[in-house]
Order: structure tokens, then C-alpha cells, then sequence
């Protein structure tokens, strides 16, 4: 067990007057809890106006994103030892709107996914006795494209964004990479229109913030860099 400090970033909308603050909570936290269980606990027992997202708690939704230690992670990912401090800072993720506590509005994030069509494009009619198959091969090249788990975390760490608020964003990239790259698909323009603009690909310079925030170990700059070529191809093809 170890006596760990949290510094929360706290903010109410209906306080105007206090603003943005820091808040302070102690809490014994024990070998192997993270900080979504220090951040429950604290609401459960100490605080019941903290206001955070969770859900599955399994690293699978992205819901509990925040920025941990400076750092963007998933509290329900993140032990709380490991951080080797005894004070650690909670804040929300920075570059969205702030609604309340640690809860951002992720409408910049569902913007920039809409912008790319996240979803199978197909022109051809599919094969009248089977599903559109792909070789072992096709479905391999999707490996490190799919697993987004679309929590924002890469967005919210790259100047890019912060500088531009209607920027796409690289969990975007990701996503019309992950269609643009897929065999089945037949509508790479149409995820790529959107892209082609001040707003989309060309804003990205290649920072690879949006790498090291990933909890996911994905990688959007390669995805990028797959685009802005097939973009160019398509240019001049
Ligand atoms: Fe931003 Fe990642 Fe590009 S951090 S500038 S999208 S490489």
C-alpha cells in the first residue's frame, strides 16, 4: 500500500464563478489498482460530485481516456504504482471542449470519422452464394487498422488539432485507412474526398504525438503516409 495524492482537474458549468481548479484527494492505494479504481473509490467514499466517463473497464470502449501524469492514457489501463509518484495529476484531455471534471465533448472526434465514411463501401453486387471473401493475405493488411477503440487520446495530443479546430484528426486517418486498405472495398475516393482539403491530410506534420498517445500501440502517421500517397496516385492516375 502506498498514500497517493490526486490532483484533479475539477470544473462545473453551473459555477462560473470558480472556473477551472485543481482538487486535492488522498487515498491508500494498493499493488495493482488503476486509476479508474482510485478514481471510484474516491468518488464512492470521498466525493460524489467527480464527474468522469467509464464503462467497460477492460481497455476496450475508450471511455476513461484523461490525461494521466501529463500523459494521455486509459485510467482503467493505467496502475496507479507503476507511475512511481506519489502525487498524480488527472486532467481532462486537452483540445475538446470541457463539459464537466474529466469529461470532454468528443464532437470534434465523431466529426473528423464522419468526414471519412468509416464504413464498406462496395459497388459491385457481392457473390450471389457467399459473403465478399478475402485470402488470409487481404485480411493480414488490416492488422493495425482495425483495433481502434476510437477514445481520442490521439487527437487530443497533436498540435495539429489544437491549432485547428475543424481538423479531421489522425484517429480519422486511421479509420479511412483501415477501408482504404481493405480488398472488399470498393470507395477509396469517397473515403479520401473529405481528406484532400486544409483541414485533412495535408494540416498533418508528421509530429507522431498521435503515435505515442495511442493506448493501442496503433500507428496513424503510417496511415497518413499510406494516404497521402494513394491520394497522389489517384491525382495523377
Ligand atoms: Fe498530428 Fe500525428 Fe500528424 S500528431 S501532425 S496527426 S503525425
Amino acid at each position: 500500500m502506498a498514500m497517493i495524492t490526486f490532483r484533479i482537474n475539477r470544473y462545473n458549468p453551473d459555477d462560473e464563478r470558480r472556473g477551472h481548479y485543481v482538487q486535492e484527494y488522498a487515498l491508500d492505494v494498493c499493488k495493482g489498482c488503476t486509476v479508474l479504481d482510485a478514481l471510484n473509490q474516491i468518488k464512492w467514499e470521498q466525493d460524489g460530485s467527480l464527474t468522469f466517463r467509464r464503462s467497460c473497464r477492460s481497455g476496450i470502449c475508450g471511455s476513461c481516456a484523461m490525461t494521466i501524469k501529463g500523459v494521455n492514457r486509459l485510467a482503467c489501463e493505467t496502475q496507479v504504482l507503476a507511475l512511481k509518484s506519489p502525487n498524480v495529476t488527472v486532467e481532462p484531455m486537452r483540445g475538446y471542449p470541457d463539459i464537466k471534471d474529466l469529461v470532454v465533448s468528443l464532437d470534434p472526434l465523431v466529426r473528423g470519422l464522419l468526414a471519412v465514411r468509416p464504413y464498406l463501401i462496395t459497388k459491385t453486387p457481392p457473390p450471389s452464394d457467399q459473403e465478399r471473401l478475402q485470402s488470409p493475405e487481404e485480411r493480414a493488411r488490416l492488422d493495425g487498422l482495425y483495433e481502434c477503440i476510437l477514445c481520442g487520446a490521439c487527437t487530443s495530443s497533436c498540435p495539429s488539432f489544437w491549432a485547428d479546430k475543424e481538423y479531421i484528426g489522425p484517429h480519422a486517418f486511421l479509420k479511412a485507412y483501415r477501408f482504404v486498405a481493405d480488398s472488399r472495398d470498393e470507395g477509396s475516393r469517397e473515403h479520401l474526398e473529405a481528406l484532400d482539403d486544409k483541414h485533412g491530410l495535408w494540416r498533418c506534420h508528421t509530429i507522431f504525438n498521435c503515435v505515442e498517445a495511442c493506448p493501442k500501440d496503433l500507428n496513424p502517421t503510417r496511415a497518413i503516409g499510406e494516404l497521402k500517397k494513394e491520394l497522389v496516385r489517384q491525382r495523377i492516375g
